[in-house]
């Protein structure tokens, strides 16, 4: 935190005689004019000030001091500074330019102009702005779900820059807080990824750094599924699992743990595993265990192999013959279903007859009366 200095102005009426006493053909010193209100002007780090006195008269004395002394007297240059010089762009003209400004100059300029009559004194008050700069941010972590976090950003800049911490979510901001300590206490895995600090005050853009939080949890099983394969074929179970870090898989088939030989294969990527049976035979069907586990804990999920069962191939149904069909579709009738009349080709044995078929949106229904 960078706290603003801010000038001991009581001192300066005591600089002030002491300075005009100093000056060569003092005058007696009657009184100082403080009546003029402080100017203020405000300059960014690095720039140039100019601070902008004019005198009435070209025989006045004139000085420039600040909080800690004199910097000009008349023409002489009491300050070591060499950013300081003095800013004569015509005679009447006794302004101070300051070049790379920066925060340690910030105060109280006072120009003093001794006339013939009276001596004046008009103050200006140096602003020094700093853009807002990150100094100092939490590096990455890594911790347990349910741990407390604290991430901290620190900048500096004048005036303070105001921190702002936001949780950098796909569906937008959703966590902001304007503290330079951001506290998650119980932090859950729904809270992980980066986190970004952003630092503003009104001179710059801001300066925004992100922090990176990964949150580490036990595996939880998300899929597994039985599955049905055909003797002579290949099959495959597969099995997806939730964990930070990544979770390793194990197959067992009943208490036995299977490798990848004998026409098994197990495969494995991020958060999923298949166990691929290359040509399925009888031993082959029944329950296999998939587990899951990394450094927090272990779970496991049963699947089944199935045999698949053919499927029987359904009787043909005949097309209804009876005359009373029309009456008892019309029951039917909605919506979703519609009549439609058939007319036999001509030649055909049911020539005369009528057929009368159902439709729904995804089938044919035909309806057998007795
Ligand atoms: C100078 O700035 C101070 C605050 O930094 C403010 O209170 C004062 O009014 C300003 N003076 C002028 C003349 O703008
Ligand atoms: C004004 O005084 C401070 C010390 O208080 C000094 O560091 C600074 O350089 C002075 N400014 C100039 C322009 O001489
Ligand atoms: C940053 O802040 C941390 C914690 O406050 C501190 O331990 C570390 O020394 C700081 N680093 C710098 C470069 O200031
Ligand atoms: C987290 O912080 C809360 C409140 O400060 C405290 O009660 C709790 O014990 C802390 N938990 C851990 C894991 O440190
Ligand atoms: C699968 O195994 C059976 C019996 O061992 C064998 O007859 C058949 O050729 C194999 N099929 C393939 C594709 O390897
Ligand atoms: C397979 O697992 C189920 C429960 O998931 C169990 O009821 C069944 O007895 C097991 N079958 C065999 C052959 O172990
Ligand atoms: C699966 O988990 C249960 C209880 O969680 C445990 O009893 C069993 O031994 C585990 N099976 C395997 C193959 O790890």
């Amino acid at each position: 935190m960078v706290a603003r200095v801010q000038p001991d102005r009581k001192q300066l009426p005591l600089v002030l005689l002491r300075l005009l006493c100093l000056l060569p053909t003092g005058l007696p010193v009657r009184s100082v004019d403080f009546n003029r209100g402080t100017d203020n002007i405000t300059v960014r780090q690095g720039d140039t000030a100019i601070l902008r006195c004019v005198v009435e008269d070209k025989n006045s004395k004139v000085a420039w001091l600040n909080r800690s002394g004199i910097i000009f007297a008349g023409h002489d240059k009491w300050s070591l500074d060499p950013r300081v010089e003095l800013e004569k762009r015509h005679s009447l003209e006794y302004s101070l330019r300051i070049q790379k400004v920066d925060v340690y100059d910030e105060g109280s300029y006072t120009c003093s102009v001794q006339t013939q009559h009276e001596p004046k004194t008009s103050q200006v008050y140096l602003i020094v702005q700093v853009p807002p700069k990150i100094s100092n941010i939490s590096s990455d972590v890594t911790v347990n779900e349910g741990s407390n976090v604290t991430l901290v950003c620190m900048a500096n800049g004048r005036p303070e820059p105001v921190i702002t911490w936001r949780h950098l979510t796909p569906t937008g901001r959703e966590f902001e807080g304007e503290e330079e300590y951001l506290e998650i206490l119980g932090i859950t895995r729904e809270q992980s990824g980066k986190y970004e600090c952003k630092a503003a005050n009104e001179v710059s853009s801001a300066d925004v750094k992100q922090v990176k939080v990964t949150v580490n949890y036990p595996p939880t099983i998300t899929e597994s599924k039985s599955n049905e394969a055909t003797t002579g074929r290949k099959a495959s179970l597969k099995c997806e699992a939730s964990a930070v870090p990544a979770p390793d898989f194990e197959w067992y088939r009943d208490d036995t743990r299977i490798n990848s030989a004998n026409g098994l294969e197990i495969k494995s990527t991020e958060g999923q595993s298949s166990l691929t049976v290359t040509n399925v035979t009888e031993e082959h069907y029944g329950n296999y265990t998939c587990v899951a586990a990394n450094n927090l804990g272990v779970t496991n999920a049963s699947l089944v192999l199935f045999k698949r069962v053919l499927p029987t191939v359904p009787h043909p149904i005949q097309a209804p013959h009876d005359r009373r069909a029309p009456e008892m579709l019309s029951h039917l009738e909605g919506p979703q279903v519609q009549n439609e009349v058939m007319k036999p080709a001509s030649g055909s044995k049911n020539k005369g007859k009528e057929e009368k078929r159902t439709r729904t949106n995804h089938r044919c229904v035909f309806i057998t009366l007795k």
